[in-house]
């Protein structure tokens, strides 16, 4: 038995829609429920966040999670594979009016990713406060909260729907397959099985 821990939405969607080519069977969780069991596959439904949570803990043996995720909590996991879904970027937004003020020595900053939001800056050697918010951080800039947001741009429709902008790009994210360390010795052949079916879906589809 493997057990796959997938965020709700849409990347759980996609990746179970993978599972169902891959075995040629249907593999959906039922209204509500939390746990999904498919021949020697078990599903858990967690938060986005929560993910690595499961996998670096040995509660899943593998899952599926943002880049930005992984890099933002610096997980002790094996990153197995690229797949190719759930594309943003991890941006910088301000008013539209506004242009980030660089030389100010420092900028106030809302984001739910406080660890990349410190590097970024200090990689600039550029000072920054960072205030930490879990969701709809695109309203903190409209309130004074904050001169600048970090936060995940998917479409760009909730920045611009907001009055916000982008004024830098940190970096790029998909959804990457991810791995327990001991359960990928543990498990290994299964593991990369799994692997190389998903690989040749994820790479029919690019
Ligand atoms: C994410 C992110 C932005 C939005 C970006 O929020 O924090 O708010 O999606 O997507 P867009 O560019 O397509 O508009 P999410 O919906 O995950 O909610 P949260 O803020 O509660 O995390």
């Amino acid at each position: 038995m493997i057990t796959i821990a997938l965020p709700k939405g849409r990347i759980a969607e996609e990746t179970l829609e993978i599972f169902a080519q891959i075995f040629d069977r249907e593999f959906k969780f039922d209204n509500r429920k939390l746990i999904l069991e498919v021949g020697d596959f078990r599903f858990l439904n967690v938060r986005n966040q929560d993910v690595p949570t499961y996998v670096e803990h040995g509660s899943a043996d593998i899952g599926v999670v943002g880049l930005d995720v992984i890099t933002e909590k610096e997980l002790d996991i094996i990153e197995l594979l690229d797949m190719n879904l759930g594309k943003c970027k991890v941006s910088i937004g301000i008013k539209n009016e506004d242009e980030l003020d660089w030389s100010k020595p420092n900028i106030k900053v809302a984001t739910k990713m406080v660890n990349i939001t410190n590097k970024y800056f200090a990689s600039k050697a550029v000072g920054v406060e960072v205030i930490k918010l879990y969701g709809s951080i695109e309203l903190a800039p409209l309130v004074g909260l904050c001169d600048a947001i970090v936060d995940i741009v998917e479409t760009g429709a909730t920045m611009k729907e907001n009055g916000l902008k982008v004024a830098e790009d940190i970096m790029d994210s998909s959804a990457y397959l991810i791995a327990n360390k001991n359960s990928y010795y543990a498990k290994k052949d299964e593991i990369l099985e799994l692997y190389k079916s998903i690989k040749q879906v994820v790479d029919s589809r690019a």
